[in-house]
């Protein structure tokens, strides 16, 4: 009978990522991926420690799986990503029922590990060297039809004072550009057309590989857009401190690289930034973003901004609010400081209460909603260009796409236009996504006659 495999991803698009390769090498075996935890026989979670939030999460989904367990000893229960890189004994100890602890390395090892357990009936932690390198290649079953993530670079090795990612991903090491065209390429031939290339510093791309090797992500945009049957390429999360005037004026320059940047700056004061060793200042930012609008004045900016990092002065605090508006945010990731262990900032006296950090999380988030509408109503009127996902989850007659700068936009239309590229009339705004009508272009006069 075919075995079936449940995943439950928490955490970013490189887990996503991960996740899909997994899913990719179980199918390989022979497995089956099902959306009904009741009907598995392995049952997986890819997991995130970013917040502590996240890992409390982690702990009431293994509780739910052990009763599940209990009426059907069969089940393998496998754990991987950052908790399982980072916290393998305490998962044991709070989870004893998990047959399965994966690093974020070893994830590849997940097929070969969940024989093992099956054949042996103990339970297997396997957490590498977090230097080692991951392999390419991999079976890879993707979540989309169309869009497809494409790591660049893994790990990251910067060492923001708050966070845990070079903890839990080790250092920061590039794809070679082969790999990562031949990856794209293969997939073009499946008929997807875009592209996130991915990594925690994908502005660092390509720095790290061998004397010889050396190369930038301008570079590989290049080689990566002049591909066939490539229609649109993103990359995320762009570090303030290593965006060059030569990416922009790429960007600018290839039409089917997007004009968006995902490029976080986490604070508004020059204090909290140095303390949170993000190397740069304010201004610095402020040039930066002034560069990509000089290149390309319409390009979509998002970011990350975490409110409460410890001694945040209610001054320090009011400086982000300043900088979410003067920066005219299309949209901004934000996040309450969470203590994180190892981290340098996690182990300071001077951290704020949940209440000080819940209310100046409240304020933002009332703030990035009202900056992000400004910014979607001067789109009203405009005409985008779409990459067509599929119908609304809502109502099958509308569908969703994309626009280049990542916007989702709902519109009447036939399911036949999904996968294609369409351009529609922007008609009315919400902060989050926008609505539009098709419109209708004019047929060419040599089709014409
Ligand atoms: N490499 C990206 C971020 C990766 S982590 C960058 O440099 O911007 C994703 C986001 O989680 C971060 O941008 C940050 O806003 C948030 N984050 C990371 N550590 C956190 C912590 N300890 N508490 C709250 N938010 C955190
Ligand atoms: Fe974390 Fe900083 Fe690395 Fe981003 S750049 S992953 S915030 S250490
Ligand atoms: Fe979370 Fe790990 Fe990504 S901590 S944000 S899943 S790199």
């Amino acid at each position: 009978m075919t075995k079936r495999l449940y995943v439950k991803t928490y955490g970013c698009q490189m887990n996503l990522s991960d996740s899909e390769k997994m899913v990719g090498l179980m199918a390989a075996k022979g497995y089956q991926l099902t959306d009904d935890e009741l009907e598995a026989d392995v049952l997986l979670v890819n997991t995130c420690s970013v917040r502590e939030r996240a890992e409390e999460k982690l702990f009431s989904l293994l509780g739910q799986w052990n009763q599940l367990k209990a009426k059907k000893p069969s089940i393998l229960i496998g754990v991987t990503g950052c908790v399982a890189q980072q916290e393998k004994d305490h998962v044991r100890k709070r989870a004893p029922y998990v047959d399965l602890v994966i690093g974020t390395h070893n994830f590849h090892d997940l097929p070969d590990l969940l024989d093992e357990v099956a054949q042996t009936g103990s339970p297997i932690t396997r957490i590498g060297n977090l230097k080692a390198p991951i392999p390419d290649d991999l079976p890879t079953m993707r979540e989309g039809k169309y869009h497809a993530w494409v790591p660049i670079i893994y790990g990251c090795s910067y060492f923001c004072t708050y966070c845990i990612v070079p903890y839990t991903r080790g250092p920061y090491q590039s794809r070679q550009p082969e790999a990562i065209a031949r990856e794209i390429a293969d997939l073009t031939a499946e008929g997807f057309k875009e592209f996130t290339l991915l990594g925690q510093t994908v502005d660092k791309y390509g720095l790290d590989l061998p004397e010889g090797d050396k190369t930038t992500l301008a570079a590989l945009l290049r080689l990566v857009a002049a591909l066939p049957g490539v229609e649109r390429v993103r990359f995320l999360t762009s570090h303030p401190l290593d965006m060059t005037e030569e990416l922009v004026a790429t960007v600018a320059e290839l039409s089917n690289v997007m004009e968006y940047f995902h490029f976080p700056i986490q604070a508004g004061s020059d204090k909290v930034l140095g303390e949170m060793k993000r190397l740069y200042t304010v201004d610095q930012y402020r040039e930066k973003v002034a560069m990509i609008r000089r290149y390309l004045p319409d390009a979509t900016i998002s970011g990350d901004i975490i409110v409460g990092f410890p001694g945040e002065t209610e001054e320090d605090f009011a400086a982000t609010l300043a900088i979410v508006d003067e920066i005219d945010f299309d949209s901004n990731n934000t996040a309450s400081y969470s203590i994180r262990p190892w981290t340098p900032a996690g182990k300071r006296e001077d951290q704020l209460s949940e209440d000080v950090k819940a209310d100046r999380l409240r304020r933002l988030n009332q703030l990035t909603t009202e900056v992000a509408f400004r910014r979607n109503r001067r789109l009203v009127g405009t005409v985008q260009e779409l990459l067509v996902e599929g119908p609304s989850a809502k109502n099958p007659e509308v569908l969703m796409g994309r626009t280049r700068g990542n916007k989702q936009c709902f519109f009447p239309g036939s399911p036949d236009l999904q996968g294609q590229l369409v351009k529609v009339e922007i008609t009315e705004v919400r902060p989050f996504t926008l609505r539009g009508e098709l419109v209708r272009t004019a047929v060419p006069l040599e089709l014409a006659l």
